[in-house]
């Protein structure tokens, strides 16, 4: 077959679809996607493809298969301030991975993603620059000699750029990236990659030797795996010819509802728009599916990061004159645009919606009254707003800087920046210390919240039924007011013929009930002041409320 005759792979579904077939060709099980609540309690959401597989990089967890591959679908948030402005940055994303459980190693990782990009994805060598880790000559000389590319074009980073792990501990090891050049016309000398309108790295494979301890001393694996990450919106990029991945057919039909309900061009936009209209775009796609696999907004923990993405979607709605209701609009785009690939969120369809909803509805109201306090700092005749109530605006009311000094400036009083700053900065201390005290695990957070309830009379030794009262919700490490269907929760009762998980002995399971709601319970756990508390394992993907 000729090359003519290959169809070109460019819409985001081929790339997956592309991907996953290759390496299957190529003996690797494919994996579905996993759920963005880990099963890890060293991170709070899954941050990357290898998240599942780190107890079986660890050796304490039996492999799958020894090859495997997967799209996983993943969230970080450590830099959400680039998120809409760089070209490239994203909270979620879709992590394109082959993995190796001691089986194959560097030779074939490089091997096969060059016969991927080059033979699959088709893309030509004069737009490819690699990196290796500096130290790695093994990896540079597969490029070199075994692949043929030319020296020129492999660079070597430092541990920074090319030694990844998943955290400070764990499974790592050198690595070696692919970066696609959009201007090789510019030529091999000085090449920086950092170089971000020029360069985009689009596939990292990880070659996993090593554990790193709480020191930071390396050991050896006890194998050789291969770990790595194509980031399929990027790739969609490419492919595409996008100027950057929200313009991708991943991301821009939600963009473009949004123009729709704005009533702008995304196109004929100014920067500043075209920046709140990605931050909705990529936003979307994280709240759905944070809220199909369970979390709930709170104030702790991954439901604060919920909760956060859905303030900033309302807020830079705002800034594009959106007065009204709008995400779950937005949200059923976003869940039409992605359930053929994560059919859960069509099953979860009315949960996402209402969730987003009831958030978006308490969050306005938070607006209003922040509003009501700036217009009386506005009649009162003052000619400056201080630095205090400024940030007072933005921590307790949820309005950005730029926003009150709009509303200052339309009413020809100024805003005390430098002082907002300080009252930041301040916070922001404040935050550190308390942060390095206070656990944040669903354990801590039980810990610090039990006091707060009287002991659990127990009465399973004469009767398995009985009747009690709901003393306390918990939703995602929070103790929340009410639960809806399909959530996973843990409950505090008065009384209970649960018996408690203690001294080796499984917790009870079984069903609490009322008149129209029916709780499955998945296990009993015991805390200070033998409490019995009803936990809904999260490690179980079960529904938990369900109409009687
Ligand atoms: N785990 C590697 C990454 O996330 C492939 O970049």
């Amino acid at each position: 077959m000729t090359s003519q005759l290959i169809k070109k792979i460019v819409t985001g579904d081929e790339i997956r679809r592309a991907f996953l077939k290759f390496y299957s060709e190529k003996l690797h099980k494919i994996i579905p996607s996993a759920s963005l609540i880990p099963d890890d309690p060293t991170v709070m959401l899954t941050i990357a493809g290898m998240l599942p597989f780190k107890p079986v990089f660890l050796g304490l967890k039996e492999r799958p298969s020894k090859r495997a591959t997967s799209s996983q679908k993943c969230i970080r948030t450590n830099d959400i301030e680039n998120v809409g402005v760089t070209a490239r940055h994203h909270t979620f994303f879709e992590m394109l991975g082959n993995f190796s459980f001691g089986d194959y190693f560097k030779r074939e990782a490089i091997q096969w993603a060059w016969e991927l990009v080059t033979n699959i994805y088709q893309l030509s060598v004069e737009n490819i620059i690699v990196s290796v880790f500096h130290e790695d000559e093994e990896s540079a000389k597969i490029w070199r000699d075994e692949i043929g590319i030319h020296p020129d074009r492999i660079v070597k980073l430092g541990e920074e750029d090319n030694f990844w792990s998943s955290g400070k501990t764990g499974p790592c090891g050198p690595c070696s990236e692919l970066y696609y050049d959009f201007h090789p016309e510019k030529g091999l000398q000085d090449i920086d990659l950092e170089d971000g309108d020029r360069f985009i790295e689009f596939y990292n494979l990880v070659f996993m030797q090593y554990n790193r301890d709480p020191n930071g001393k390396l050991t050896d694996l006890k194998f050789k795996n291969i770990d790595t990450g194509m980031g399929l919106e990027r790739m969609a990029q490419i492919l595409q010819k996008k100027q950057n991945n929200y313009e991708t057919d991943l991301i821009f039909p939600i963009i473009q509802k949004i123009c729709e309900i704005a009533n702008i061009d995304y196109f004929s936009s100014d920067d500043k728009n075209k920046i709140s209209l990605k931050i909705i775009g990529d936003h979307t796609r994280a709240v759905i599916h944070l809220i199909s696999d369970g979390v709930a907004a709170s104030n702790l923990g991954r439901g604060y990061i919920l909760r956060r993405l859905i303030r900033r979607m309302v807020r830079h709605g705002r800034l594009l004159g959106i007065t009204n209701e709008f995400l779950p609009n937005i949200a059923t785009v976003g869940i039409n645009l992605m359930q053929n690939n994560y059919p859960d969120l069509k099953n979860n369809n009315d949960l996402i919606l209402n969730e987003i909803k009831i958030e978006e509805i308490r969050f306005r109201e938070t607006l209003e009254r922040g509003e009501k306090l700036l217009d009386e700092l506005i009649s009162s005749g003052q000619k400056l707003i201080s630095g205090f109530k400024a940030f007072e605006l933005y921590d307790t009311y949820g309005f950005p800087l730029e926003l009150t000094e709009e509303i200052a400036y339309e009413n020809s009083i100024s805003v005390d920046v430098k002082g907002f700053e300080e009252e930041m900065n301040a916070q922001k201390e404040r935050a550190k210390a308390a942060s390095s005290n206070i656990d944040l695990t669903l354990e801590g957070s039980l810990e610090r919240e039990i006091d707060l309830f009287n002991k659990t009379v127990f009465n399973g030794y004469n009767s398995l039924l009985s009747e009690a009262e709901i003393k306390g919700i918990f939703m995602d490490s929070t103790l929340v007011k009410q639960a809806s269907e399909g959530q996973k929760v843990l409950i505090v009762l008065d009384q209970t013929t649960f018996y408690g998980e203690s001294g080796g002995q499984v917790g009870d399971i079984g069903t609490i009930f009322s008149k129209d709601v029916e709780v499955l319970v998945d296990n009993v756990i015991r805390k200070k002041k033998c409490f019995f508390t009803l936990w809904n394992d999260q490690k179980r993907n079960t529904n938990y409320w369900t109409k009687s």
